[in-house]
C-alpha cells in the first residue's frame, strides 16, 4: 500500500479547488450568457446564487471528503455503510467522465487558436473569424487531434500525482492567470468608450431577466464552482484532517467570482470599444472578441495572452476531472499513471463523437440535439442538479448534526454560520433545486 497522497500547502489545495472552478463556465459560458441576458441584472442574480447554494454544497463536499480521507466512492461507503448512498459517488464519476469528454472538445479549438496565433494565420487586420472559427471546428483531423492534445497534457499532469502534477500545476497557472487577466483589464478599460462596457455589465437592468436566464443562472452555479458530482469530495479528502475548510471554500468561491468579474471587465469593455455587439451567443469569444483584438495595436498579442489564460483555466477544470476518475478506481492502490493513460485515453475515445458533430458528425441528433449539445445537456442539467440534490440531502439528512458541528467549526470561532449553512443545506437547497430541475426538463 503506498502512502497517502496529500498537498503540500493550504494554498496547493485552494488554488487547485479553484482550479477546478475557475473554468469554461467563467471565462466561456458566462459572459456569452450575460451578453445577452441583460448584463449586470444576470451578475447579481448569479452572485446570489452562489453565495446561497454553491457555497453550502461545496462546504458539504469539502466534509465529505476531508473528514473520510477517501475518494468519492469509499468516502460515501465510509460514512454510511452497507447502504446505496455511494452511489452518489458513481454517479459523480460517471459524470465527469462524460464532462471531460466534450470539455476536451473546446480545450483543442483553443490550443488550435494559440496555433493559429503562434504560426501567424491570424493578425494584420484582415482574419475573417467567423470563417476560421467554421473551419477549426468541422475540421475532423484538426479538432480531433487538437482534443487529444489537450487530453494527453490533462493525462501527464494528473499522472504525476496530487503533489508533484496537479498542486505544481495549479500554483503556476492559477496566478499567472490572475497577472495575465489584469494586463487584459488595463488594455481593455483603457480604450476609448470603455465605460460602456463598465456600465452594461454593472447597471443592472432587471427587466432583460426572465424565468429562463433566472433558472440558467441556478444551474451555472453548480456547473461553476464543480459542486454535484463529487470532485470536490476526492481534493478535499487530501487535506490533512485538522485543517479548517471554511476558509478555503469561502476563497474559491471569492476568486470564482472574481474571475467571472474580471472576464466581463477584459471582455464588455473592448466589445463595446470596438462597436461590436454583446449579444453574439457562443460565438462571442472565438468570434467577437478575436475580432475585437484584430482591431487593436498588438491585438495578436493580447489575444494571445487570452487564449494562454483561457487554457491554463480549461486545463485546471480539466485535472480535477480526470482526477476523480483515476482516483476512484486506483483507491490509493497505486499505478497512477498507468491508470491516467487508460482513462484519460478511454475519455478522449468517447469525446470523439462529441468533436465530430461541429462537422461531418452534425447531422446526427440526440433528442434533438447535436451529440456535443446532447452531452452538455445531459451533463449540466441532469446530472449535475441530481448529483447536488441528493449531496445536499445525504449530508444534511444522513450525518449526524454533531459531527458536522464538529467538522465545520473545529477552527472558526463563527458557529452561529453554522446553523444558517445547515437551514441552507437542509432547506433551500434541496427546494431550490427540485425547482429548477423540474422547470428546465420541461416537467412543470
Ligand atoms: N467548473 C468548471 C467550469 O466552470 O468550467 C466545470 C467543471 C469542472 C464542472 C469540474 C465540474 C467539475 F467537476
Amino acid at each position: 500500500m503506498e502512502q497517502k497522497e496529500q498537498w503540500s500547502s493550504k494554498i496547493g489545495f485552494i488554488l487547485a479547488s479553484a482550479g477546478s472552478a475557475i473554468g469554461l463556465g467563467a471565462i466561456w459560458k458566462l459572459p456569452y450568457v450575460t451578453g445577452m441576458s441583460g448584463g449586470g441584472a444576470f451578475i447579481l442574480l448569479f452572485v446570489l446564487l452562489s453565495l446561497l447554494i454553491g457555497f453550502p454544497l461545496l462546504l458539504a463536499e469539502f466534509i465529505i471528503g476531508r473528514s473520510t480521507q477517501k475518494e468519492a466512492i469509499s468516502a460515501y461507503k465510509q460514512i454510511a455503510p452497507g447502504s446505496k448512498w455511494h452511489w452518489i459517488g458513481y454517479l459523480g464519476v460517471i459524470t465527469c467522465f462524460i464532462l471531460l469528454s466534450f470539455y476536451s472538445v473546446i480545450g483543442g479549438w483553443i490550443i488550435q487558436y494559440i496555433v493559429f496565433c503562434l504560426t501567424g494565420k491570424v493578425g494584420g487586420g484582415n482574419t475573417d473569424y467567423e470563417m476560421l472559427f467554421m473551419e477549426s471546428v468541422t475540421n475532423p483531423l484538426l479538432s480531433v487531434g487538437a482534443q487529444a492534445l489537450f487530453m494527453i497534457i490533462t493525462i501527464m499532469v494528473v499522472g504525476k500525482g496530487i503533489q508533484t502534477g496537479i498542486e505544481k500545476a495549479s500554483k503556476f497557472m492559477m496566478p499567472a492567470l490572475f497577472i495575465l487577466f489584469i494586463v487584459l483589464i488595463i488594455r481593455s478599460l483603457t480604450l476609448e468608450n470603455a465605460m460602456e462596457g463598465v456600465s452594461f455589465l454593472f447597471n443592472p437592468d432587471f427587466s432583460k431577466l426572465n424565468s429562463e436566464s433566472i433558472l440558467f443562472a441556478l444551474g451555472q452555479s453548480f456547473f461553476l464552482l464543480s459542486v454535484g458530482v463529487s470532485v470536490m469530495v476526492t481534493y478535499s479528502s487530501y487535506l490533512p484532517k485538522g485543517d479548517s475548510i471554511v476558509q478555503p471554500a469561502f476563497s474559491v468561491v471569492t476568486m470564482n467570482l472574481f474571475i467571472s468579474i474580471f472576464a466581463g471587465l477584459a471582455i464588455f469593455p473592448a466589445v463595446f470599444s470596438l462597436g461590436f455587439e454583446p449579444t453574439a451567443g457562443p460565438g462571442l469569444l472565438f468570434i467577437v472578441l478575436p475580432s475585437v483584438f484584430e482591431k487593436m495595436v498588438l491585438g495578436t498579442i493580447f489575444l494571445l495572452i487570452f487564449l494562454v489564460l483561457f487554457l491554463f483555466a480549461t486545463l485546471t477544470s480539466a485535472f480535477s476531472l480526470l482526477e476523480i476518475v483515476v482516483a476512484s478506481v486506483s483507491k490509493g492502490r497505486g499505478g497512477r499513471n498507468r491508470l491516467s493513460w487508460i482513462i484519460g485515453i478511454l475519455v478522449f475515445v468517447v469525446g470523439i463523437p462529441s468533436a465530430l458533430s461541429f462537422g461531418i458528425w452534425s447531422e446526427i441528433s440526440i433528442f434533438e440535439k447535436s451529440i456535443f449539445d446532447a452531452a452538455d445537456y445531459l451533463v449540466s442539467n441532469i446530472l449535475m442538479p441530481v448529483g447536488a440534490l441528493l449531496i445536499s440531502i445525504f449530508v444534511s439528512y444522513r450525518m449526524q448534526k454533531s459531527i458536522l458541528k464538529n467538522e465545520l467549526i473545529q477552527k472558526t470561532k463563527y458557529s452561529f454560520l453554522f446553523e444558517v449553512w445547515y437551514f441552507l443545506l437542509r432547506y433551500i437547497v434541496p427546494l431550490v433545486i427540485i425547482v429548477v430541475f423540474l422547470d428546465v426538463t420541461g416537467i412543470i
